[in-house]
């Protein structure tokens, strides 16, 4: 999709264009697999750590409402037994609110401190206050930006050294179709200045954009021999409590459009699909090893690689993307180096 391209155009075209795909997938045992879901309490997140776990990974729901959590994954171990199933579903919940980047760091520290491999994370927690004022996080930054992705950032690298125990292992970042309209200005990641007027759609965008061009630098800078996959994924337009936000007309169009838009089932296919797609590794491979790639592989609604935004690849503004973000997550600039090396990292944020 290039900038222009209409975005109703392809909401009103997402299902034909993923007609061929099965709801939900039929996974093979994931037995061996230990996955982190980040805001599995609703959407998205929460039909993609329910498939995971009945497929039979470790999931972990990474959440900042504990009590929704045990409520879920009680009344999916009910089903489950009803269903005939002899085993419980291997399924816990870990308290992580990103918009603290306290939080994120003790959450990755009781993570790192299991010494047990992480086969998958995905970054799929998400905010849009739409049509909200601009409001900052307890770490002072706008909150769109701090929990799409600076938090998501922070996880990812803090997460490495039990990534990197796996022999091969995926962060999965839960993207969007509207970083083809974010700019990001990495002088004014939280839109202070007063160059450009905030708004939640510029708030959204923007941080959604952040992502994609900080996981295009983390995919050069992470050797091949992690065995880690990085890839942003787009999972259409989904009806989920992300619209409970949305001025009432948009709403009241979402639901006017139960043919065109998808449900949590159909939107989490693309999640699903990078966190257990046996090609996605080779694939991986195969763009790193060519020098002229500039971006992380991105997966889109219908389950195909497909290109990120025009703005993403331009590499000057996503290194001034990395460097600020590491900065503002307080890590050292050679984080990725260092962990990559064995070595630890201090970060500033923790210590409370
Ligand atoms: N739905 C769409 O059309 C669409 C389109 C493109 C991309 N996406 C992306 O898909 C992802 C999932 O969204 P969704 O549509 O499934 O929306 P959703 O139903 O609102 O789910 C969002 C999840 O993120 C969690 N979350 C929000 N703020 C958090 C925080 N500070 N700390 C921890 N968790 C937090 C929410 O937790 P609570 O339940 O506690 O609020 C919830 O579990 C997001 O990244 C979103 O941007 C969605």
């Amino acid at each position: 999709m290039k900038k222009n391209d209409g975005l109703g155009d392809y909401i009103l075209l997402q299902r034909m264009m993923a007609s061929h795909l099965q709801t939900p997938f039929h996974l093979p045992p994931l037995n061996h697999l230990t996955c982190i879901v980040t805001g599995s309490t609703s959407g998205i997140g929460s039909e993609t750590a329910r498939q995971l776990a009945e497929a039979g990974a470790h999931v972990v729901m990474a959440v900042r409402n504990i009590k929704a959590a045990h409520e879920l994954i009680q009344q999916w171990q009910t089903k489950w037994y009803a269903s005939g199933e002899g085993f419980p579903l291997n399924i816990q919940a870990m308290e992580l609110d990103l918009l603290s980047l306290d939080s994120v760091v003790r959450f990755s520290n009781a993570w790192n401190a299991r010494l047990t491999p992480l086969h998958v994370l995905i970054n799929n927690a998400g905010m849009f206050a739409m049509g909200g004022a601009q409001n900052f996080s307890e770490d002072g930054y706008e909150q769109h930006m701090q929990v799409n992705h600076l938090a998501p950032a922070l996880l990812s690298l803090l997460l490495l050294p039990s990534l990197i125990r796996a022999s091969r292992s995926r962060i999965i970042n839960v993207n969007s179709v509207m970083h083809y309209v974010g700019f990001v200005d990495p002088n004014d990641m939280n839109v202070i200045s007063g160059k450009r007027k905030f708004s939640s759609l510029r708030g959204y965008s923007s941080s959604k954009l952040a992502q994609v061009m900080f996981n295009n630098v983390l995919f050069k800078k992470l050797p091949l021999e992690t065995g880690i996959s990085v890839v942003c994924l787009s999972p259409g337009a989904v009806q989920t409590n992300v619209t409970r936000d949305l001025p009432r007309v948009i709403q009241d169009l979402y639901s006017a459009l139960p043919y065109f838009i998808f449900s949590p089932q159909e939107g989490c296919r693309s999640s699903i699909f990078s966190a257990t797609n046996p090609q996605i590794p080779q694939h991986y491979q195969k763009l790193r090893t060519n020098e002229k790639s500039v971006c992380t592989l991105f997966v889109s609604q219908n389950c195909k690689p497909t290109n990120c935004s025009e703005e993403a690849h331009n590499i000057k503004t996503a290194n001034r993307v990395w460097e600020k973000t590491v900065e503002l997550i307080g890590l050292p600039s050679d984080t990725v180096e260092r962990l990559v090396d064995g070595e630890d990292v201090q970060c500033r944020y923790g210590t409370h």
